[in-house]
């Protein structure tokens, strides 16, 4: 399939192929073998042993410089797999730890690289600045601080990671409410390890216009109807809900009935190896458990496109 893929839901460090995180480790003798599956790839058990994985190997990212290296090598991977634009999750706590001046030099970093892979790969970025959940409210403020700080063509949204199942989205109000008045467009995880009031909390409290996941809407057949009333946007992410054990298979997977109830879901990746997954094998599982053809993944694009929080030029340069 030749379609440009658009992909809204991917987090940089997550995207991290795991031999450029052991190569890091090495360079810098910071042992973190035990991240690593014997066949090289990232192992872990379940979704809190996956975040505590993934911080480990945040933990090599030491400098601007690594995340320049980072930057181009995710951007090699999704333009192999037709992505033409990319909303990438990025984090002030992995990034210079908050502080307003290191972020500006990481944030400069990763810009540097973003502009390289759109001259030499074709490919788009844009930053969505995203506190961690369980680091709590008070971390979530200076995130918020950077990302206001930031905001700009490059850095075009404000978003929430980490451990849904702690904390509520009302605990990080303040932090939105400054990324909304920076001019940030703003999504958050919800609805993947809580149930349908999750999403519904994550409306009410953030006034998010798109939802990271939001699967579990199926839950509750009156949120399906309000989200597709209401347009508002699911970044759905398949093949990590079925890696991470959320739904069994495919074909049990509920993107298909949520887009027949006219949500507008759109299809990322989230960690892509951490998930054994690519936007061309998302594609691909999903076309054979569907049975879905061209018409509707344009469709998809289309949702995807409209949906990106990029400015109007941008937008229309990757149509
Ligand atoms: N979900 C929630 N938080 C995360 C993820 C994820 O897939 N990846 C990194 N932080
Ligand atoms: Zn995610």
């Amino acid at each position: 399939m030749t379609l440009p893929k658009i992909e809204l839901h991917l987090h940089l460090e997550g995207a991290a192929p795991p031999a450029f995180i052991r190569g890091l480790s090495r360079e810098k003798k910071i042992d973190i073998s035990g991240i690593f599956a014997p066949d090289g790839s990232y192992a872990f058990r379940d979704f809190a042993h996956f975040l505590k994985v993934y911080e480990a190997a945040t933990s090599v990212l030491t400098r601007p410089e690594d995340y320049h290296r980072l930057t181009l090598a995710v951007l090699e991977q999704s333009a192999a797999s037709g992505v033409a634009y990319t909303e990438a999750f990025v984090s002030p706590d992995f990034c210079g730890g908050r502080d307003l001046g290191a972020w500006r030099e990481y944030l400069h970093a990763i810009t540097e690289a973003a502009t390289e892979a759109e001259r030499t790969m074709g490919i788009t970025l844009r930053a969505i600045v995203t506190p961690i959940r369980h680091f709590g409210p008070a971390r979530a403020k200076e995130v918020a601080l950077c990302a206001a700080e930031t905001a700009g063509p490059f850095v075009v949204g404000f978003g929430l990671a980490g451990d849904e199942t702690v904390l509520t989205p009302k605990d990080f109000a303040w932090s939105f409410d400054m990324a909304r008045e920076a001019g940030l467009r703003l999504t958050c995880h919800a609805g993947e390890w809580c149930g349908p009031d999750s999403i519904r909390d994550a409306l009410r409290d953030l006034r998010v216009e798109r939802i990271g996941h939001g699967v579990r809407a199926i839950e509750d057949l009156a949120l399906v109807d309000e989200l597709a009333e209401r347009g508002v946007v699911l970044e759905v992410c398949p093949g990590s809900n079925i890696a991470l054990g959320l739904y069994p298979g495919w074909r049990r997977h509920p993107i298909r009935e949520l887009f027949h109830r006219g949500v507008k879901v759109t299809i990322s990746t989230d960690d892509p190896p951490f998930f054994h997954t690519t936007m061309a094998r998302e594609y691909d599982r999903l076309a054979e458990a569907f049975d879905w053809d061209d018409g509707v993944f344009r469709q998809i694009a289309r949702t995807s496109l409209d949906a990106a929080f990029c400015d109007p030029d941008t937008r229309a340069r990757i149509a």
